[in-house]
């Protein structure tokens, strides 16, 4: 039988949209005359980032990186492995992280080690949803578009065992 869990409505596609320009506006301000490579981490943010990169008019490159993910529960191991690494060379580039979600933050200050050791000329972070309360390792955003309670969420690039990413709204997943 297939597992059936409780999703409740928790951001509606209006609100996204809504913190996802802001974010393009931000974003666009802070790197006029750069060309930025925008490194999205699989699967998350991929709904995201086609979201935001059609509403930021530069010059930028797109590249990708895939980590290990929770599998079919909702706790970081602690233990992140690089799945699929960055191809572009990233020395001396700007370089934007696109994130779907930083919850303990983990997997995005491992990823951001990872990045910095390849010398790029600056390193930031953009993520959609944050959820400040399961932090565990301190990580700065410097573009966050939604802040969210500590509630697993799905919807919008976010699953939970590889469902639920095609839905257009942010959900919280109840028990
Ligand atoms: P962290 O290392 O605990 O910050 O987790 C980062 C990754 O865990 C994210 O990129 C997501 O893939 C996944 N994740 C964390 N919280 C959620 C959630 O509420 N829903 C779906 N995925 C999540």
């Amino acid at each position: 039988m297939v597992f059936q869990p409780q999703l409740k409505i928790l951001i509606g596609r209006d609100e996204i949209a809504k913190a996802v320009d802001r974010l393009a506006s931000e974003i666009k301000r802070d790197y006029q005359g750069k060309q930025p490579l925008l490194i999205g981490v699989l699967k998350g943010s991929f709904v995201f980032m086609a979201d935001l990169i059609r509403q930021l008019d530069l010059p930028l490159e797109l590249d990708f990186v895939r980590l290990s993910s929770y599998g079919a529960t909702r706790e970081n191991s602690g233990r992140v492995r690089v799945v699929q690494g960055v191809k572009t060379p990233i020395k001396g580039r700007d370089v934007l992280v696109i994130e779907d979600i930083v919850d303990t933050g983990i997997t995005t200050s491992f990823l951001l080690d990872y990045l910095r050791k390849r010398k790029p000329a600056s390193l930031k972070l953009c993520a959609l949803t944050d959820k400040p309360s399961r932090r565990r390792v301190p990580v700065s955003i410097d573009y966050l578009g939604l802040s969210l309670p500590n509630k697993f969420v799905v919807g919008y690039g976010l699953d939970f065992d590889q469902r639920f990413r095609n839905l257009p709204d942010i959900y919280a997943l109840e028990d």
